[in-house]
């Protein structure tokens, strides 16, 4: 049976004690790791010497694009950390958890940068060009509250792991397989951790989670508009297969509402309301995945 705690002090009480258990569990289950172990430093030459040329890269124009992309996504961090912050830094427990979570996160540009660069895997130059442009950027989280934080931050921790995970296998590059490999066990445990809240807050407040819910499905982009050329490369990503539509649906969507129980549970009649119109929404995602795959090759 659920109960609705609809005073956003007691939510948030509640969201902060399970947070402090996931928290623990996420700190006994996180491993270290060093990003030089993954860097084959061996093949490094001063680009004075050798200059850069696209023929150096070993990857293809898909895998270039989608790792230039899930990089410049990485070093966004100031951004997403100040608006998390912003929204869920109720208590020393938030900020204990943001604070590791960031310094996770940032693990994953150092060791990204260093394998691209040492590999001669993408232009330096526009790498760099593009990491300021992208941080001038900054990111918005828009309205969102922290509900929609905590549904946000489940699907892209997710979305992350796929797109790292799918770009390391599709890359022909074992070096690079094994860090992206490397990173995406850490954005599963991130998304673990964001799961379980919600997880809570579904118990704790099924009406205002399910509308967080529905409104983050409806608007979910990653967080890398502001990456320049982010339309054309997400366009060329989701053509190779690595990240498009259905992968979404299939190991994003379907994975995340299936812990919730989402159309499982039993549900106040207003949330009900709100699960209707999601079902809406995920069979028109249904349509247009179809579609795409009528236009795949
Ligand atoms: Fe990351
Ligand atoms: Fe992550």
């Amino acid at each position: 049976m659920t109960t609705a705690l609809v005073r956003p002090e007691l939510l948030a009480e509640h969201l902060t004690a399970r947070l402090e258990t996931a928290l623990n569990a996420h700190l006994e289950r996180a491993q270290s790791w060093y990003p030089h172990d993954y860097v084959p430093w061996g093949e490094a030459r001063d680009f004075a010497e050798l200059p850069f040329e696209q023929a150096q890269s070993r990857l293809s124009k898909q895998v270039r694009a989608s790792v230039q992309l899930n990089l410049l996504t990485e070093d966004n961090l100031p951004g997403y950390h100040g608006a998390i912050r912003a929204v869920l830094g109720y208590s020393d427990v938030w900020r204990t958890w943001l604070d590791r979570w960031t310094a996770e996160e940032a693990r994953h540009g150092i060791a990204l940068r260093d394998y691209l660069t040492v590999t001669r895997a993408v232009d330096p130059v526009v790498l760099e060009d593009e990491r300021m442009a992208t941080m001038c950027v900054g990111f918005d989280a828009g309205d969102r509250d922290g509900l929609r934080v905590i549904a946000y931050v489940s699907m892209q921790e997710l979305a992350t792991r796929v797109a790292h995970r799918n770009t390391g296998r599709c890359s022909g590059d074992p070096g690079l397989e094994r860090l992206l490999a490397r990173i995406s066990t850490d954005e599963n445990l991130h998304m673990v951790l964001y799961r379980d809240l919600f997880a809570a807050a579904l118990e704790a407040d099924p009406v205002a989670s399910m509308s967080a819910l529905l409104a983050e499905v409806v608007g979910f982009s990653m967080p890398g508009t502001g990456i320049p050329g982010f339309v054309r490369r997400a366009a060329v990503v989701a053509r190779a297969g690595i990240y498009d539509l259905r992968v979404h649906r299939d190991q994003v969507l379907r994975p995340l509402l299936g812990f919730w129980r989402v159309f499982e549970r039993e549900l106040p009649p207003e949330a009900e309301a709100v699960r209707d119109e999601l079902a809406v929404v995920l069979a028109e995602i249904d349509r247009r995945a179809e579609r795409q795959r009528l236009r795949s090759p």
